[in-house]
């Protein structure tokens, strides 16, 4: 994406956008081997060649990797065309190509992963990698042994049987709260799965993705992932894939 030459120098840690501007007007600054000085100039970091004092300089592009706990009430989009609560509101605007992993119902709550890294996105997403994924679910009455059995072996979706779960009662006195981990990711699938064995979801939180937790941040927020998280990440998927 074409930006302000000034801007790019500070984005690469040249020097602050002032500072920046003062090498330009200086003469120190080169784009493909040209001296600019006007500071409306643009470039693109993709393809130009820019230079201070002859030195090249280039963006630090280290992707980005956050975790938010998403409240309810937002759509996990980066722009709706019905003006509707976004997550994008509460993630930060830099750098321009962060998007979510995935998605989660607008009344669910919890980790939703962003990242400028498409790559990993691509294989956290990709059903042959899918990492386990949990939930901690309310719902209406209290699901008894057979309910469970079922969660866990296999429920029959209008999409086809869900993949083996785990599932563990948390408070078995109704509205009963069950946690739930899968590694498939269709649409509203624990809603519907909830929904086949007679217990239909009353709140949603996914309290972990692969081993990124959520715990501790309140809702609303973000943290970025530490390198540890995003090598987990990593391995997860590589692990999947074997
Ligand atoms: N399953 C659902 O039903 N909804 C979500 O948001 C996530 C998983």
């Amino acid at each position: 994406m074409p930006m302000r030459l000034q801007r790019f120098l500070a984005r690469a840690g040249v020097a602050s956008r002032r500072g920046s501007e003062d090498l330009m007007t200086a003469g120190r600054v080169r784009v493909n081997g040209r001296v600019v000085s006007e500071l409306g100039a643009r470039v693109d970091p993709l393809v130009d060649v820019v230079e201070v004092d002859d030195r090249v300089v280039t963006l630090a592009s280290k992707p980005t990797y956050l975790v938010l706990n998403k409240p309810s009430g937002y759509v996990t989009t980066m722009s709706d065309p019905q003006g509707r609560p976004t997550v994008a509101e509460l993630v930060p605007r830099e750098p321009a190509g962060l998007f979510p992993v995935g998605r989660l119902d607008r009344d669910t709550t919890g980790a939703l992963l962003f990242t400028t890294d498409g790559d990993l996105a691509y294989r956290l997403l990709h059903p042959r990698f899918h990492v386990e994924k949990l939930y901690e679910v309310t719902v209406e009455g209290s699901p008894g042994r057979h309910a469970l059995d079922l969660l866990e072996s296999g429920v029959a979706l209008e999409d086809g049987m869900t993949a083996p779960a785990r599932v563990r009662t948390l408070d078995a006195a109704a509205p009963a709260r069950i946690e739930i981990a899968i590694r498939e990711g269709r649409k509203r699938q624990v809603r519907r799965m909830f929904a086949a064995v007679d217990h239909p979801v009353l709140d949603l939180h996914r309290s972990s993705f692969g081993p990124v937790t959520i715990r501790g941040v309140a809702l609303g927020e973000y943290r970025h992932l530490s390198s540890g998280e995003v090598s987990a990440l990593v391995r997860a998927t590589e692990e999947e894939s074997r």
